[in-house]
């Protein structure tokens, strides 16, 4: 079987995350989370106590940075100067963090650079905001994924409590709204979907119909 690049984007909440990694181990491919980087990259930042209105602070410190993603059999790892961050990034502050500093080119550059490498041999699902856009826009299966705000918003919250975070229902729809609107809204590769793409409201649909729908796609690259 021929070892193809599936893009999956969309704003947050929509499914990506659980849909793309379904799909990269029924596949055996690897499984790219292109947020997770900008969440690692938001986190150096607030420890260096840098403002992330500091687009020149942010050019030094990304020169000083390495993320590199990885998977062992514990699950997806998120290596940042050397050490494994996967664990302190899925906060509502690294979130709207990683949103601020994913506006900045620089940093843009430096991660489309970063995924390109790690995609260079195919064989990947990758997910984000760009991914069908601008890093691989020859990917052979591009999807945008997308759900009602309720359901984004009950996910994301879902997802927040199982992580033992303290958050009420209206905070997560207030930070998920924030965010989407800067991810659209910035000059750089905003959100939006590609031309070739296959649009996929997941409201209502079950993980599994998502990646049936995705799976047929696939196939007939493929094969
Ligand atoms: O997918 P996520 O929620 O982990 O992403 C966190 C933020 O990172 C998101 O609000 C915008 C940014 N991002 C991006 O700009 N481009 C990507 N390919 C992935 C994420």
């Amino acid at each position: 079987m021929k070892s193809i690049i599936v893009a999956i984007d969309g704003p947050a909440g929509a499914g990506k995350s659980t849909v793309a990694k379904r799909l990269a181990k029924k596949l055996g491919y690897t499984y790219m989370d292109t947020g997770a980087m900008y969440r690692a990259f938001a986190l150096k930042a607030a420890r260096d106590g840098i403002d992330l209105e500091n687009e020149d602070a942010l050019r030094s410190a990304l020169a000083a940075t390495n993320i590199e993603l990885y998977e062992d059999a514990r699950g997806p790892k998120v290596i940042l100067d050397g050490r494994d961050v996967a664990g302190e990034i899925r906060t509502p502050e690294l979130s709207q963090a990683a949103s601020k500093v994913s506006a900045l080119k620089a940093v843009r550059e430096r991660m489309v650079e970063l995924q390109r490498a790690m995609g260079a041999r195919g064989g990947i699902v990758a997910e984000g905001r760009d991914i069908g856009t601008v890093v691989f826009p020859k990917a052979e299966v591009k999807v945008f994924l997308t759900a009602g705000p309720d359901e984004r918003a009950r996910r994301r919250f879902a997802e927040l409590k199982g992580n033992g975070k303290e958050v009420t229902l209206e905070e997560t729809v207030a930070e998920m709204e924030q965010r989407d609107r800067r991810d659209r809204e910035r000059e750089h590769a905003p959100l939006r979907q590609a031309e070739d793409v296959i649009g996929i409201d997941s409201t209502g649909m079950s993980v599994d119909e998502i990646v049936e729908q995705i799976m047929k796609e696939i196939k007939k690259k493929t094969t």
